[in-house]
């Protein structure tokens, strides 16, 4: 996404110019052309070999030098994307009344691009009636403004004026300015995580799932211009775009009501959730007291959300499940893609090294009414967009 575009970084002069140094390492590795600009107060703050050397780039900071003229018409010309950050007070006045008195200003001047600020400055300047009206004055100018964090300030004070986090403004710019359209006007509907059972007010019964396979989809697909909502299971992982709505459930029931609700809608739905099959006949209203030496629990099956999703599949709708198997794993994979009436089924066997709940990479074979297709052990993100790719072949 972030491949070969060309991004240039303005910083200026304030604390946060240190967060700036990984916010360019982080779009250099995602593949990113990057050059630095910063005011002659940025450079006490962050060092211009440390960003020449992580950027590739020369970073320029002074309008001329000796017999040379810094061309600020050609630089903002050549971005795809101007990031002012940390925007500082001072420039902040200065932009907002188009003063043009180093390098940084005459960029932001002539940049034919979208510009992105992200400013970082004390509570008390932060909440000052001046530094809103000029920020005002900037979004009026179509300038996006980055939301401020809340948190500990240079001046030992806790409160809001900390600039974004460098992933938080990667997130916010493949999302704002490089999502694909691929899958414009698709509707993904997406399940990742574990169920819950519960036994009573404290236990329950669950699985190893991570719910990073699930997450990884819905990331890619929504990077690929789709609408996706994702159905998800308790998990500690967060999805990487604002824009993917983001459901959360318990129980295996939850989880049907919720996935039945929006499958009307969808266009693809992917079942990656491990979906309990059993849950308590009965939850136990009380914390259950240890007094047997053996503990009896009935359970009865969940509903199969895969199966009513196949049961009800509308002309044109695709429905991937997946499988986790441990033996007779094509077999009974192409049982599930006939009984469960899907387009296809995700298998992975945990006789795969490297692959099944928790683990950060995986191994695939993806099994259709025209056969199966192996792949070999990736990143689950790379999975993901595996998954994703053959999907997308499959409807166009
Ligand atoms: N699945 C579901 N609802 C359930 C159980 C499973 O929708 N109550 C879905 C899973 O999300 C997955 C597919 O069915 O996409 C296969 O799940 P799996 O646990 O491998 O198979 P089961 O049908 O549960 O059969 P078994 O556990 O006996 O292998």
């Amino acid at each position: 996404m972030l491949k070969n575009k060309k991004i240039l970084i303005g910083i200026t002069g304030s604390i946060a110019a240190y967060k700036t140094i990984s916010l360019v390492r982080l779009l250099v590795k995602a593949g990113a052309e990057v050059k630095v600009t910063m005011t002659e107060a940025a450079s006490h703050f962050a060092s211009p070999l440390v960003l020449a050397t992580l950027s590739k780039n020369r970073v320029l900071y002074k309008l001329s030098e000796e017999d040379a003229w810094s061309n600020h018409v050609e630089l903002g010309r050549w971005a795809d994307l101007f990031i002012i950050a940390p925007l500082s007070c001072n420039t902040l006045s200065k932009m907002a009344n188009g003063a043009c008195d180093n390098l940084l200003l005459a960029v932001y001047l002539s940049a034919t691009c979208p510009v992105l600020a992200a400013p970082a400055m004390d509570e008390d300047m932060w909440h000052h009636p001046s530094t809103k009206r000029n920020l005002s004055l900037l979004m009026a100018d179509k300038v996006t403004i980055m939301p401020v964090g809340n948190g500990e300030l240079a001046s030992g004070l806790f409160g809001e004026g900390r600039m974004a986090e460098p992933e938080e403004i990667i997130g916010f710019i493949r999302e704002k300015y490089f999502r694909g359209n691929e899958l414009a006007g698709k509707k993904v509907l997406v399940t990742a995580g574990p169920t819950y059972e519960a036994i009573d007010p404290v236990r329950f019964i669950g699985n190893h799932s991570s719910g990073k396979m699930g997450y990884a989809l819905a990331d890619i697909f929504f990077e690929k211009g789709a609408d996706v909502t994702l159905v998800s299971g308790p998990s500690h992982i967060t999805p990487a775009y604002s824009g993917i709505q983001l459901q959360k459930i318990t129980s295996a029931e939850e989880m049907f009501n919720l996935v039945m609700e929006n499958s009307k809608e969808a266009d693809i739905i992917i079942m990656s959730a491990a979906v309990s099959d059993y849950t308590p006949s009965t939850v136990f209203e009380n914390k259950l007291k240890k007094q047997t030496a053996e503990l009896e629990l009935n359970l009865m099956k969940t509903k199969d959300i895969l199966h009513h999703l196949g049961a009800q599949k509308r002309p044109g709708q695709f429905i991937a499940g997946f499988a986790l198997e441990t033996d007779n794993e094509i077999t009974n994979a192409e049982q599930k893609l006939l009984k469960k009436n899907a387009d296809c089924i995700i298998l992975n066997s945990l006789r795969d090294a490297g692959a099944g709940f928790g683990a950060d990479t995986n191994t695939i074979t993806i099994i259709d009414h025209a056969g199966h297709q192996s792949f070999p052990n990736k990143s689950k993100k790379e999975v993901a967009a595996d998954i994703c790719n053959y999907i997308s072949q499959k409807i166009h």
